[in-house]
């Protein structure tokens, strides 16, 4: 993500020993301790920090391990994020999102029908969201991320706004959805809740219905705390659940620019749901 990134480290700095405890007690029950006393290193050492976090990403990989990626510390980590910054400190230059709303958003995503979004944080897209849905669902794992947008867009009453478990859309009816869209939330879901997730999509969304998905594509070895989702085995979630890709990029040009999805290689997936041949989708001018 952007060179301004708030570094998730850095963050921890505002909990409290309490919360700083059961998050390190979290982690290095899910990792044991080698990768915990790798992590820790990473944390003091910053002579060392790059050697350590390459390290302890191939040690994830190679031993199945959840890192930080796991639902309960993405919990712990998003429920305590300062959201004073609205997700902004993401955002590279005023230029890149409205060249990503412009060229992603609003080209992939159609106007009107239900828009669903994944981890909308403090509403950084839900707002262009909103303004083209006729009707607006976003689920978040984090309450203290459905509080912030509820009282945001308080004057909406299309938009609703769930606490989710992380790993299904319980409270979405099936077949209700037109388009999804989830930008730098799948960057830190790990394969299992992904795969869920997409299992999810195929019940939700309707035939000829389009998502776009910006994730990690290398399993965390670019760094950037990135979950072990890669873009092959995105891909193949999703031809499971029976989608089809469209478009898969890192980048896209425009007016003679290019801009990056991300700093860590990071993708964005589109999809559509498995139509009738004779039906194919009338607003895809990909
Ligand atoms: C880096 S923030 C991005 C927020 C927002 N999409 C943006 O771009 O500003 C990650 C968001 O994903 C949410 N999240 C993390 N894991 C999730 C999960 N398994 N299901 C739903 N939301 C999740 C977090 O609570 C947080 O709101």
């Amino acid at each position: 993500m952007p060179g301004n990134i708030i570094d998730i480290i850095a963050n921890r700095s505002r909990l409290g020993p309490r919360q700083k405890s059961r998050l390190l007690w979290d982690v290095f029950r899910e990792n044991g301790f080698v990768w915990t006393s790798l992590l820790v290193l990473y944390y003091f050492s910053s002579g060392i920090a790059e050697a350590s976090f390459a390290r302890l990403q191939s040690l994830k990989l190679k031993r199945n391990l959840p890192g930080t990626s796991s639902l309960g510390v993405n919990k712990e980590i998003w429920e305590n994020w300062d959201w004073q910054a609205e997700g902004e400190e993401w955002t590279p230059s005023p230029e890149w999102k409205e060249s990503l709303l412009r060229n992603v958003l609003r080209r992939y995503i159609p106007h009107g029908g239900h828009i669903m979004e994944i981890g909308p944080g403090a509403g950084r897209w839900t707002g262009a969201l909103i303004e083209m849905a006729d009707t607006f669902s976003a689920v978040d794992i984090a309450e203290s991320c459905v509080r912030v947008c509820q009282q945001k867009f308080a004057t909406h009453s299309n938009a609703r706004f769930f606490v989710g478990n992380g790993k299904d859309l319980s409270d979405i009816p099936d077949a209700s959805v037109d388009s999804l869209w989830s930008f730098d939330v799948f960057v830190h879901i790990n394969i299992a809740e992904a795969a869920s997730y997409v299992r999810e999509f195929s019940r939700v969304m309707r035939s000829n219905s389009v998502g776009v998905v910006h994730h990690g594509t290398s399993g965390g070895l670019d760094g950037g705390w990135r979950s072990n989702l890669t873009s092959q085995v995105f891909r193949e979630l999703l031809h499971q659940a029976g989608f089809r890709v469209l478009s898969e990029f890192q980048t896209w040009q425009d007016r003679g620019q290019e801009y990056p999805v991300g700093l860590y290689h990071d993708q964005i997936t589109v999809f559509v749901s498995s139509a009738p041949a004779d039906d194919s989708p009338s607003h895809m001018a990909i």
